[in-house]
């Protein structure tokens, strides 16, 4: 049997709907707004904006083109240009980067599975009126209820991995196309409704101030540190994700429109997302800053002082965070399915069952620690990993190590070892100054400043 052809993207328009549905996801929607709020608000907003155009937007490109130019999923891309250049350890490193974009991407699909998980509980609670006359204390301890049942956790978790499969197994066009020309228009639409909404009726002044009138004095290391987590997590960069659908482009698609729009639009998404939440929760006082229990917990409470109307808006918001996840989901999973399916002998749909059930198999743990593992602590013996869960050592590995370390050798991988010439065509920028600045931070400014993040986080 012959290896699996390698599709492209019916638009520029497609791709960037798979793109922004990659990185608008449950990190905006949920992350995003609370760790705003448990970090100072408008300063954190600031440092945010920055790494994103300094960091972010060059990492984009440079993922993006390592695909288009290959035209290969991210292992065998990294490693065609490996063979061409560097000494043989320097082929081992990106040789082990190529599997680094592979194993990531499944690393946080284990985790982000599972909250993706709630969300899907969270609609269908909405819809039946399961938050209906809740009184004072009752969500934080419904929400506990959730994370304390083995039996819903693996259940919810085990439908979005199934629904990620399903899609995934379709291939290019009729999965991953098909699912974001439907969820992308609905989620851009529920959320434009909840922010309508929570601008009338919630204190939106008060909210914009607290988003975009920096307090200077809380810019602290630990601040940029996080901003910069929330903005390889919220871009999808350093996973794989970005280099595969790179892979799906045809050389007539302009690199940096693309990722300056993606960008543009995912940062667009996670401001929205704290405008359809900081005015309600201001307006009916509750505790702006509770964490990742701000949505799951402070929410239902909102909806439920709403009246009849408040369900209709649960609904639609737990199923614009699950909608946001789902296409953030096949986004995790395309990278090692590509790979195997497009240079192994064994066809894409099995693939994606196979890497489902690897999945599954890892999520369960991850989900039981939330209950009966909570008090297994894996790595606990190093200070880094005290008093992490199987779920927390994950994530930690997963989102805050590997991804920042995968950015950083990607941007000494293009900057210093891709020739010159190629990415010079790539970005079809002819030796122009946005080139010249492009190439700058790739070389030194990105792979110094994540190096020095990483340093702080890690070491
Ligand atoms: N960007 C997604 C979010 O903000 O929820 C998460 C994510 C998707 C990270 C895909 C990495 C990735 F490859």
């Amino acid at each position: 049997m012959q290896a699996a052809k390698h599709e492209h993207w019916s638009s520029s328009f497609t791709f960037f709907l798979a793109a922004v549905g990659s990185a608008v996801g449950l990190g905006n929607i949920w992350r995003f707004p609370y760790v705003v709020a448990e970090n100072g608000g408008g300063a954190f907003v600031l440092i945010y904006l920055a790494i994103v155009i300094v960091f972010g937007i060059p990492l984009l490109m440079s993922e993006l083109m390592i695909g288009r130019s290959t035209q290969k999923p991210p292992l065998s891309a990294i490693q065609s240009f490996g063979q061409t250049s560097g000494t043989s350890s320097a082929q081992k490193l990106w040789h082990a980067l190529g599997w680094s974009y592979l194993l990531v991407p499944m690393g946080i699909l284990t985790f982000y599975s599972v909250v993706a998980g709630w969300t899907l509980d969270y609609a269908l609670g909405m819809g039946i009126g399961t938050f209906n006359d809740l009184k004072e204390g009752e969500s934080a301890e419904m929400f506990q209820d959730l994370l304390r049942s083995p039996v819903k956790l693996i259940f919810w978790m085990t439908l979005s991995i199934g629904i990620t499969v399903a899609i995934v197994a379709r291939g290019l066009k009729s999965g991953l196309e098909k699912t974001v020309k439907i969820l992308m228009p609905a989620l851009f639409v529920i959320l434009i409704i909840l922010v309508l909404y929570a601008s009338i009726t919630g204190d939106f002044a008060r909210s914009f101030a607290f988003m975009f009138e920096p307090d200077f004095s809380k810019i602290t290391p630990k601040l940029v540190l996080m901003a910069a987590g929330q903005a390889f997590f919220s871009l999808s960069l350093g996973s794989g994700a970005i280099m595969v659908y790179g892979s799906y482009l045809t050389r007539d698609i302009s690199i940096p429109k693309m990722a300056v729009g993606v960008a543009f639009a995912d940062t667009a998404v996670a401001l929205l997302a704290g405008f359809a939440i900081f005015p309600i929760v201001f307006a009916f006082g509750v505790d702006h800053a509770a964490g990742p229990g701000l949505v799951f917990v402070t929410l239902p409470i909102v909806f439920n002082d709403m009246g009849g109307i408040g369900q209709v808006f649960g609904v639609l918001f737990f199923l614009l965070l699950a909608f946001a996840a789902i296409t953030s989901t096949i986004s995790l999973l395309e990278p090692m399915v590509a790979q195997l399916s497009e240079s192994g002998r064994i066809k894409r749909a099995r693939v994606a069952i196979y890497c489902g059930a690897v999945l599954w198999s890892v999520g369960i743990f991850v989900a039981l620690s939330n209950n009966i593992l909570r008090d297994v602590h894996p790595l606990g013996f190093l200070p880094l990993f005290e008093g992490k869960t199987i779920e927390g050592v994950i994530e930690f590995l997963a989102a805050n190590v590997f991804m920042l370390l995968n950015g950083m050798l990607v941007s000494i991988f293009v900057g210093w070892s891709i020739k010159r010439t190629i990415t010079l065509e790539e970005m079809g920028l002819g030796d122009s100054i946005l080139f010249k600045l492009w190439f700058m931070l790739v070389r030194f400014v990105v792979p110094l400043g994540v190096g020095f993040i990483f340093y702080d986080v890690v070491l």
